[in-house]
């Protein structure tokens, strides 16, 4: 089984090997949760084992995307040849399918496909459910065909990970890792949590991350605070 580094500090090892080769992943939060700089992370890796990545992008522009690379100190990702980046305007589409980034990947042969984020498909099939679930399978199943890992996020309407609701898009892919944020007194810590990744083992546990230069790192070593002292005082109440 070949397995695809997400490029992320500790997210590997919760990954047990990280993700495998040819599966879609959906990465889901709320605002601000880390969806995009994990995007980022996930490209750079591909750049440093130079291989070519695409990076779809749905809300930024590629100048925008370059410029967040670079305060985070992504440098590998300026002015790379490897880094495919489309914007939303130039991704033309026929009979719901995207022929566009299907026709770079075969030509370029890409092997991980970025998307950011979801909502693309929302513009394209807003009048119909069954179609935007049948557009987004044939896009996951097309990619698989060619063995193309592909990382997508989408954006939860709540921070409260024992409130998540899980809409139909989350049951499409063959990975979903949830990143949010929990109170802790005055402050915010920032989790990622595992929710399932087909065909592999992984951590079910709840990890802390931080965000800083480099990007996220994963505490795999570590429990959310938040968390400990939520459960300590809810078990002193019983
Ligand atoms: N250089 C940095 N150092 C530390 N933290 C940073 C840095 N850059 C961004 N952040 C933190 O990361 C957050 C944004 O992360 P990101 O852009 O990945 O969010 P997102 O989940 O994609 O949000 P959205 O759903 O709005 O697109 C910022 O709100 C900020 O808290
Ligand atoms: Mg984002």
């Amino acid at each position: 089984m070949n397995f695809i580094k997400s490029g992320v500090k500790g997210l590997d090892i919760i990954l047990k090997g990280g993700i495998r080769e040819g599966n879609s992943v959906l990465i889901t939060g709320a605002a601000g949760t880390g969806k995009s700089i994990l995007c980022l992370q996930f490209a750079q890796e591909a750049v440093k084992n130079k291989e070519p990545v695409l990076l779809i992008t749905t809300e930024e522009s590629k100048e925008n995307i370059l410029d967040y690379a670079k305060t985070l100190g992504l440098n590998e990702l300026l002015n790379s040849k490897l880094l495919n980046i489309m914007e939303r305007s130039e991704i033309k589409y026929q009979m719901k399918t995207l022929t566009d980034p299907i026709k770079i990947v075969k030509e370029k042969k890409i092997k991980r496909v970025i998307f950011d984020s979801i909502t693309f498909f929302d513009f394209l099939y807003i009048k119909d459910k069954t179609e935007y679930r049948t557009a987004i399978l044939d896009f996951i199943k097309n990619m698989k065909e060619n063995n193309v890992t592909v990382m997508m996020t989408s954006q939860k309407s709540t921070l409260d990970i024992d409130r998540l609701e899980y809409p139909i898009e989350d049951f499409l892919f063959d990975g979903l890792i949830i990143l949010t944020r929990i109170r802790k007194g005055s402050s915010f810590e920032r989790v990622i949590h595992i929710a399932k990744m087909r065909g592999q083992d992984h951590s079910l546990d709840i990890f802390p991350l931080t965000i800083g230069k480099g990007g996220i790192e994963v505490h795999d070593k570590e429990l959310p605070f938040s968390l400990i002292e939520r459960d300590e005082s809810m078990s002193s109440k019983l």
